[in-house]
């Protein structure tokens, strides 16, 4: 048997949808990505996230069913994000999807944007031995799960602030970088040898929970210390001093690894039989941290696995794949569900 799942995602501001085939695996993976229209404003407004889905998702479900070589008809199972997110954002793709389903009579699931990024790294790695600790981290969410099967997964860390991806976005806003900031860190970073300048505060090491936003504040004071921000006009003083960025980038990007490495030793203390760790969420793009990663890990006989870049930021695929293993489970969700259930 073939099943054919359709996934369509529109939690934040990428409208994606994907086909992905039990006996295949991914057919397309189809997405418009907003950081253009978003870019003027260095962060998400959610009312132009959903004005833009609107246009776009059409058309995007359109040429995955395209791209994929299917038709409609032959899609068995409507898979969409169903929560957490911009709930403006998520309604676009989750009635789009609803409907879809209820008119061509198709199984219907909502899916947990989390749990797709918490299983996108088996899109490209077919055998990650369970069980195994999986490392969230994106724009919206920073979280540890320790992972036992397909859908069964429980937080062992979660941030009680910022995410690391929005640290790595406010900061660079305050150094005046593009939105977002992650790959612009990570460029800067590089020409500044992934080097530890400023020695910005780790956090308490013997806690398990992430806390990001007291970063963002301690590199802001280090700047001021530095003459290099107002705090009064919240403006950057050193706009053209490109060794500075370089410099905040650098011993940024140095950090927010020690930190990640620093709660990954706690979790292998407490969940000794784990045999690997998967970095997902868009700032597992960032090759330096996978670097990072690979080398502490490897000195613990654990092996890191991540998506390919393209199912690491947001897309429909990582919701199709959940949605294939739940319908192979009969996990359909009721018609009258909601976002944010
Ligand atoms: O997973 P994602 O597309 O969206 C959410 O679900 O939030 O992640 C977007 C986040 C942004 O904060 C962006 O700055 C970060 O991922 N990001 C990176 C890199 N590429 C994207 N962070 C660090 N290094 C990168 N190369
Ligand atoms: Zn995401």
């Amino acid at each position: 048997m073939n099943r054919l799942t359709l996934g369509i995602e529109t939690s934040c501001d990428e409208t994606a949808a994907a086909v992905y085939s039990s006996k295949h695996g991914v057919l397309s993976n189809e997405l418009f990505s907003q950081i253009k229209e978003q870019k003027a404003f260095g962060g998400v407004v959610p009312e132009i996230a959903s004005r833009t889905h609107l246009e776009k998702i059409n058309g995007i479900v359109e040429s995955a069913l395209k791209t994929a070589g299917v038709t409609l008809d032959e899609i068995e199972v409507v898979a969409v994000t169903s929560k957490p997110g911009l709930p403006s954002a998520l309604l676009v793709g989750f009635c789009f999807g609803k409907a879809l389903a209820w008119v061509k009579q198709k199984k219907f699931i909502g899916i947990n944007h989390l749990e797709g990024h918490a299983f996108s790294a088996f899109l490209n790695n077919k055998d990650i031995p369970f069980p195994h600790l999986c490392l969230t981290a994106s724009g919206g969410h920073t979280a540890l799960y320790y992972v036992t099967g397909f859908g069964a997964y429980k937080t062992i860390a979660h941030t009680i602030d910022d995410a690391a991806g929005e640290a790595f976005d406010k900061i660079a806003r305050l150094i005046q970088l593009p939105y977002p900031g992650g790959p612009e860190i990570e460029q800067l970073a590089q020409k500044a040898g992934f080097k530890d300048y400023f020695n910005y505060p780790r956090g308490k090491k013997d806690r398990f929970n992430f806390s990001f936003s007291g970063l963002k504040t301690a590199v802001m004071y280090d700047l001021v210390e530095k003459d290099a921000y107002d705090m009064a006009t919240k403006k950057f003083l050193k706009p053209h001093d490109l060794k500075l960025k370089e410099e905040v980038a650098s011993s940024l990007l140095v950090c927010i690894t020690d930190i990640f490495k620093q709660k990954i030793a706690l979790a292998l203390k407490e969940y000794p039989d784990v045999k690997a760790l998967t970095f997902v969420g868009g700032v597992a793009c960032n090759s330096y941290i996978r670097e990072q990663l690979k080398e502490f890990l490897s000195k613990r006989n654990i092996s890191l696995l991540y998506p390919a870049k393209q199912y690491c930021t947001d897309n429909a695929a990582m919701i199709a794949f959940v949605g294939n293993y739940k319908a192979e489970r009969d996990e359909f969700s009721p018609w009258n569900l909601d976002i944010l259930q």
